[in-house]
């Protein structure tokens, strides 16, 4: 691959464009992409959408917008599809099962419910019409996000970290304005599964990000570090992803649109050091279901010992 594929190199967009770096607006909106289909996880997902499929006790929903709450987040825009109208609910009141808490005295699961609703008028849910791609996904929520810089979390992508991936990220925009990228190191050899970026100067929290692939073919890919489903961007992403380019396995990539972006405004990478579970895979969801398992006090101990005894029962191959 020739390195201005990837590479930042030529400006193509007028100077209205170019980002005013001495006014760093703050990240209010955070937008989800929940369209997709979860063949995957079929039959589970015929009537179930992935994204609300539980690890533990919560979908997996619930764990982006938790993060992108602790992150300051004020306004959660969900682009959905058709079957999707159960995570709409999910983040609403549920009169009767309230009710019926309260006349039983169920404070606590009262609260729980309680603390993962948002309050009245920070939701927004959007329609993805057709699967074109993520940065179509994304663009579907132009008017939603209008002209301010917005956070980008890809649920598939659980973290486990006691920070949040998201608020070490608003910490470096803080800082640094522009748009953010959250990378992770990966296997060379796996490099050809995400997209990529190339890294430039060390910044304070992060590094200038100089070129990105997405899904690089096996052994060019510009780093081992991959773009984890985090990401800090400004509105002008929304007018390049306008021209519909199609990229990688020809769908609308947003990866594609961020590289035309950096020609214009700065692009930083965050190195995040928590673990990441692909819950999109099957192999990702389940260790993501142990792994938090394992984190809630009163679930590890008689788990550790189920767990051991059925590793002690199952022959390796
Ligand atoms: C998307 C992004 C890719 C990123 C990945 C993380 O790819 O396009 O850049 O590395 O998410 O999961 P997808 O998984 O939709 O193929």
């Amino acid at each position: 691959m020739t390195k201005e594929f990837y590479s930042c190199t030529q400006t193509i967009y007028p100077d209205e464009f170019l980002l005013k770096m001495t006014n760093i607006k703050p990240v209010r909106k955070a937008v989800f992409p929940v369209a997709g289909l979860g063949t995957r996880f079929l039959p589970a997902t015929k009537s179930v959408p992935k994204e609300m499929l539980t690890i533990v006790d919560k979908p997996v929903i619930q764990y982006a917008v938790e993060e992108a709450r602790a992150a300051g987040i004020e306004h959660f825009v969900f682009v959905t599809g058709r079957n999707k109208a159960v995570i709409e609910d999910h983040f609403d009141i549920q009169v009767e099962l309230e009710l019926t808490l309260r006349e039983r005295d169920k404070h606590d699961a009262l609260d729980l419910l309680a603390s993962s609703l948002p309050k009245a008028g920070q939701t927004s849910f959007t329609r993805q019409q057709s699967p074109l791609g993520l940065g179509h996904a994304v663009w579907c929520a132009r008017d939603i996000v209008g002209d301010e810089p917005f956070a980008l979390l890809l649920p598939d992508m659980v973290m486990q970290d006691k920070k949040g991936c998201l608020s070490s990220m608003v910490e470096l925009y803080n800082n640094t304005g522009g748009n953010i990228i959250a990378t992770e190191e990966v296997a060379w050899e796996e490099t050809h599964k995400y997209g990529v970026v190339e890294t430039g100067k060390e910044v304070d929290g992060g590094f200038e990000i100089t070129g990105m692939v997405e899904k690089p073919k096996p052994g060019t890919a510009p780093s081992n570090l991959f773009i984890n489903g985090r990401y800090i961007l400004q509105p002008e992403i929304f007018d390049i992803l306008s021209g519909h380019e199609k990229g990688a396995g020809g769908e609308i990539q947003i990866t594609d649109a961020m590289l035309k972006l950096a020609n214009l405004q700065e692009f930083y990478g965050f190195r995040f050091t928590g673990r990441t579970f692909d819950c999109g895979s099957r192999e990702g969801f389940i260790t993501a279901n142990v792994a938090f398992a394992m984190s809630h006090e009163e679930l590890a101990k008689d788990l550790r010992t189920e767990l051991k005894n059925i590793l002690d029962e199952v022959q390796p191959e």
